[in-house]
């Protein structure tokens, strides 16, 4: 392992995945272009992301409800939140998830070209969420238009646009709220108006921080589902073996151990930031007070010391270590939703379809600051016609 640490590394039009394989064994802290410290090895992000105390998550100057929170508070907020998350509030959703599945599928003719990340990923994500949160079915289309300007605005760097993006997809939250306001016991009886009228720490939450929370449960989900779907999709694709053996009679445990483990392989949700509080030694590097950490979640879930061969498909052996969903106070609260989504979305799938690559057409893979692909195009079979192009599949 070398003393020091690269400065000045930029990541710009690069594969992460990629650069931080080629990076990680050398280099286990490297300092990126913005004066920030990222952490590439499972062992240094899974200690900074249990500590606390030492890495802040107190980073943005934006109040975000619970992921900018620390401490006591962070924890009030989480015991009210976590609760949105419980088997019994999701169970109702999942055949409302399901129907919203298969009609999406039935409306992907077979044998055609179509793009996993944007015309599967995307629009179910938007359903499934608008749904579970009681948001009316006319915001879809301006949720999608949303997220592709957050993407491109994520893409490009640009801070103030990011915040123009920003400053919109609050503008539609209010839109949702004001209408239950003054609808008073009128109000639908879904998870926004529970929320509304819900307390942390004895108290209601002020405006400003329901439309953080609802930000966290919507802005930034939307954009990992649909990841997750493209890379599920693109592996799946690849693997025809694999796809084959969770398409027969797995269970949801198997499902759902095997999701987790290609969202290992190539983990699109790729890093979260921290600040120190007192100056840290990671490694060999010393780190300062005040400074901007990164937890490179994507670099550490393919950590030759942890996991070997980082492209092999373990999910038994490899999900005691599976950092997709974080570690620690911060921990995803969203997990089950999340794969009860994507379960549900590859169930619906592979009932009846064969995922299988496009001939002429390479899926393409995201960027820095975007992890997973930009673009999977893949031609979903009619299982039964399937069946017979299966000698060339397997
Ligand atoms: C699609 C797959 C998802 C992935 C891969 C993912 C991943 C993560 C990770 C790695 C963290 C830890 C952040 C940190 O340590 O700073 C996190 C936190 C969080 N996630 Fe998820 N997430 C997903 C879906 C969701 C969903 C569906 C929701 C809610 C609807 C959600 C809401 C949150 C929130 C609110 C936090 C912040 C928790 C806190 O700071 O205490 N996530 N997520």
């Amino acid at each position: 392992m070398t003393e020091h640490t690269p400065d000045d590394l930029d990541p710009t039009g690069r594969d992460l995945r990629e650069y931080t394989d080629e990076l990680r064994p050398a280099y286990p802290v490297v300092r990126n272009s913005q004066g920030q410290y990222v952490l590439l090895r499972h062992a240094d992000v899974v200690a900074a992301a249990v500590d606390a105390d030492t890495f802040s998550s107190a980073v943005s100057a934006h109040l975000q409800v619970p992921n900018g929170l620390d401490g006591a508070e962070h924890r009030a907020a989480r015991k009210t939140l976590d609760r949105y998350f419980e088997p019994e509030v999701l169970a109702p959703f999942e055949p409302v998830f399901r129907d919203i599945a298969r009609d999406l599928l039935g409306r992907v003719p077979n044998g055609v070209v179509v793009d996993a990340v944007r015309e599967i990923g995307a629009q179910f994500a938007v359903r499934a969420q608008s749904a579970w949160l009681g948001w009316p079915s006319k915001l879809e289309p301006q949720l999608l238009q949303w997220m592709a300007a957050n993407h491109a605005a994520t893409r490009s760097g640009d801070r103030s646009r990011t915040a123009a993006v920003a400053e919109e997809f609050d503008e539609i939250i209010r839109s949702v709220l004001k209408p239950r306001r003054s609808m008073g016991d009128r109000a639908p009886n879904d998870l926004t108006t529970r929320l509304m009228h819900d307390k942390v720490d004895g108290r209601p939450l002020t405006d400003t921080e329901l439309v953080s929370v609802l930000r966290n449960w919507t802005g930034g989900d939307l954009g990992s589902i649909a990841l997750c779907v493209g890379v599920l999709f693109a592996y799946l694709a690849e693997h025809p073996d694999i796809q084959q053996r969770l398409g027969s009679d797995a269970s949801d445990a198997e499902l759902d151990a095997a999701i987790d483990e290609i969202l290992r392989i190539d983990d699109p949700f790729v890093s979260n930031r921290r600040r120190t509080t007192r100056p840290v030694r990671v490694g060999h590097t010393d780190i300062p007070q005040g400074a901007v950490v990164k937890l490179h979640w994507t670099s550490a879930n393919r950590d030759a010391d942890v996991f070997g061969d980082p492209d092999r498909f373990d999910p038994q052996g490899n999900a005691a270590d599976n950092l997709v969903y974080g570690i620690g106070p911060h921990v995803c609260p969203g997990r089950p939703l999340a794969t009860m989504e994507l379960r549900i979305a590859l169930q619906e799938t592979l009932a009846t379809r064969l995922i299988t690559p496009a001939v002429d057409e390479p899926a393409k893979r995201a960027v820095a600051p975007i992890g997973g692909f930009h673009r999977v195009p893949v031609v979903l079979r009619d299982r039964s016609s399937g069946e017979r192009t299966r000698g060339r599949l397997d």
